[in-house]
């Protein structure tokens, strides 16, 4: 079937993050709301029939999760990342959030050093943080535009004493898709000098034309067994209300640690609708996802040529992946705060401020493009007419 992306859907009633908390976070309530990562788009015909089918059974207690959950998993990773993962190496996580959390509680002690890289987002540092162990940078260099890894200070870091790092791949907010060499010189270091990798790869199917996402753990057995992978149906499909995620570890000893701080905190009971929408979504959900991916290039492509040609105060790359645009507003010349003030009540566009990602972020914006292309042109000709207004 054909999915019809423009169509505006009214999110009023949907108890949305997005769209509930626009006046608190940007001061009016006629602010466009660019920012959370969902879309505005409803998801996947197959999904919805699944959860409706559930619905309408009308018993909603305690559910097991099934062998069709995790064959889902096993398979849509096979088919799309080439990934071989075996059932018994999948742990049933609430979010991707909460996964890093038990990893970090898990398999670290308390003082110990971990490793992020900046800009990153925002709950690395406070996973890290809130639970007594150390955060320590590592930022990316940004030179021309583009985002490397910093190597050499990575091993540095590591010698000084940091235990686990944790990856985010594809990397929000900067949308690198980390290539297969990029993964192989991370891991070869994290394999040499015997560190945990956490990795974050939430946004791997959403990848544009061109990139292919690399699970870090599929690269050998070596970073395999050192390896905690967390991935999720939550941002591909549009389903962060329904709390389902997946841990991936083929270390026994990692994972019955992982396993053990779940059962611990009481937290191995899925949603029921959770279940139903991952199982959905990773077995019918690839026609609706590649269009998706298309609809979303477009309005990728559109933001990054109308900027380009119209805007020259903004520098803006085109992702290798996620529905994210990093918008780099330094030559604006404001201070950050002043800089939010100007989007939210000049421009009236209500955009992630860059300084989520930690301080590397100062003088950024992100903007989310997984909305109409209505929507995606009217925050960049609102932004465009404030800017205007001030040269
Ligand atoms: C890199 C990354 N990890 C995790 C999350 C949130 O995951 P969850 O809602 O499953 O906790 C996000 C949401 O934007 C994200 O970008």
């Amino acid at each position: 079937m054909r999915y019809n992306f423009d169509e505006q859907h009214d999110r009023s009633n949907n108890q949305s993050i997005k769209f509930e908390f626009v006046k608190d976070l940007y001061g009016s309530d006629d602010v466009l709301p660019m920012w959370v990562a969902d879309m505005d788009f409803k998801t996947a015909e197959p999904i919805i029939d699944a959860l409706r089918d559930r619905l309408e059974q009308g018993i909603y207690g305690y559910t097991a999760l099934n062998d069709a959950y995790y064959n889902s998993f096993v398979n849509w990773v096979s088919k799309r990342h080439d990934w071989q993962v075996k059932k018994e190496w999948l742990t049933y996580s609430p979010g991707v959030v909460p996964s890093l959390i038990f990893a970090v509680k898990a398999l670290t002690e308390v003082g110990d050093k971990i490793i992020i890289q900046s800009p990153v987002y925002g709950p690395f540092k406070s996973s890290i943080e809130n639970h007594g162990r150390i955060l320590v940078n590592n930022p990316l260099i940004y030179q021309d535009g583009e985002y490397q890894m910093d190597f050499e200070d990575l091993e540095k870091k590591i010698d000084e004493g940091a235990k686990a790092l944790i990856l985010c791949n594809p990397h929000n907010p900067v949308g690198k898709v980390w290539a297969r060499e990029d993964l192989e010189k991370l891991a070869e270091i994290v394999v040499r000098k015997d560190i945990l990798l956490i990795s974050d790869e939430i946004h791997s199917d959403l990848i544009l034309k061109g990139h292919k996402h690399v699970p870090i753990a599929s690269l050998s057995p070596e970073i395999a067994c050192r390896t905690v992978t967390c991935m999720a149906p939550s941002k591909t499909f549009n389903l962060a209300g329904l709390q389902s995620s997946i841990v991936i570890t083929c270390d026994e000893k990692i994972r019955e640690k992982i396993n053990n701080s779940f059962e611990i905190m009481d937290m191995k009971i899925n949603n029921c609708f959770g279940q139903v929408a991952f199982e959905a979504a990773y077995t019918h959900g690839e026609e609706w996802l590649d269009q998706l991916l298309d609809y979303v290039e477009g309005n990728i492509d559109f933001v990054v040529d109308y900027i380009g040609k119209n805007i020259p105060e903004i520098k803006v790359k085109k992702p290798d992946g996620t529905y994210l645009l990093w918008f780099d507003c330094r030559a604006l010349n404001m201070d950050h705060d002043a800089l939010k003030t100007f989007m939210a009540e000049k421009a009236k566009v209500g955009m992630t401020s860059g300084d989520f990602f930690g301080q590397e972020g100062q003088g950024f914006m992100r903007y989310n493009v997984a909305t109409t292309r209505e929507n995606v042109k009217k925050g960049i000709y609102q932004i465009e007419a404030a800017i205007k207004e001030m040269r």
